[in-house]
């Protein structure tokens, strides 16, 4: 019913000689998945080069970051319309690292979500909890916080569409990954709460990737959970071994 979605999500890593060398190799070994998608996303300044040589297989690009406005005195800025003119049909809203490090807002992440749908690209929403969010039992308070004000200047059918990131930040780049059980849980929370919001329906229809230490060894019990429809995998996608081990444990051995 809900197509899985695996995205690498390079962060502000590789070079452009590395990029190509990955994305090659990526789509001559996992380039014809018919089971589900497979999305990368570089630096912003390589996804042109990236997604032209991804330009024969079924792997799509992201960025990483867009601004809500389609054009602008914004210096260092991309809009979603330069992002869609590089060839990428994705873009990642909300990161944590943006939230931590860039003084992203949730009223900010659902204008740019907005603006992304505006102008035909599929917008991936990040949500999650901080360490001390966890601990203090806060976790589905701020997670359902963000997720109300990423879809809230949405229609029903938009949401439908979108794809939501859980990444608790307390697993990003710790090694320390949810387990299947934990992220279940606020995957379920999540669906539950796009149920309120807008229709069981359109609840059933959305893909809830999971983020956080995704590995080769973990990428199946994290799947086999009924409410996970992807991951959203940031080390692990630097690697083209590690990284295509991913795809094939969460969308099956099909392959070139
Ligand atoms: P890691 O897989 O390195 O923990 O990063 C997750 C992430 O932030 C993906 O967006």
């Amino acid at each position: 019913m809900r197509r899985p979605v695996i995205a690498g999500n390079w962060k502000m890593h590789l070079s452009l000689a590395e990029g190509l060398a990955l994305a090659t190799e990526i789509r001559n070994r996992c380039g014809r998945f018919r089971t589900g998608e497979v999305v990368l996303a570089p630096v912003a300044v390589q996804i042109h080069p990236i997604a032209q040589r991804l330009a024969d297989s079924n792997i799509a690009v992201a960025a990483q970051n867009c601004h809500a406005a389609a054009k602008g005195a914004f210096t260092g800025e991309l809009s979603p319309t330069q992002i869609l003119d590089a060839g990428a049909t994705y873009v990642i809203i909300g990161h944590s690292e943006r939230r931590q490090f860039f003084g992203e807002t949730d009223e900010g992440v659902g204008k740019k979500g907005r603006s992304a749908l505006d102008h035909g690209l599929i917008p991936i929403l990040c949500i999650g909890e901080t360490l001390a969010e966890r601990e203090a039992g806060r976790t589905l308070e701020v997670v359902c916080r963000q997720l109300d004000a990423a879809i809230a200047p949405l229609s029903p059918e938009e949401v439908a569409g979108v794809i939501i990131a859980y990444e608790p930040v307390w697993a990003i780049g710790t090694g320390r990954t949810a387990t299947p059980n934990q992220a279940q849980e606020v995957h379920a929370a999540i669906r539950r709460r796009l149920a309120e919001k807008t229709s069981p329906a359109v609840a059933e229809r959305v893909r809830l990737q999971y983020g956080g230490s995704v590995k080769p060894d973990n990428i199946a019990a994290l799947m086999a959970e009924p409410d996970i429809d992807g991951a959203l995998v940031g080390g692990a996608s630097l690697e083209a071994q590690s990284f295509i081990q991913i795809v094939t444990g969460a969308l099956g051995a099909e392959s070139n």
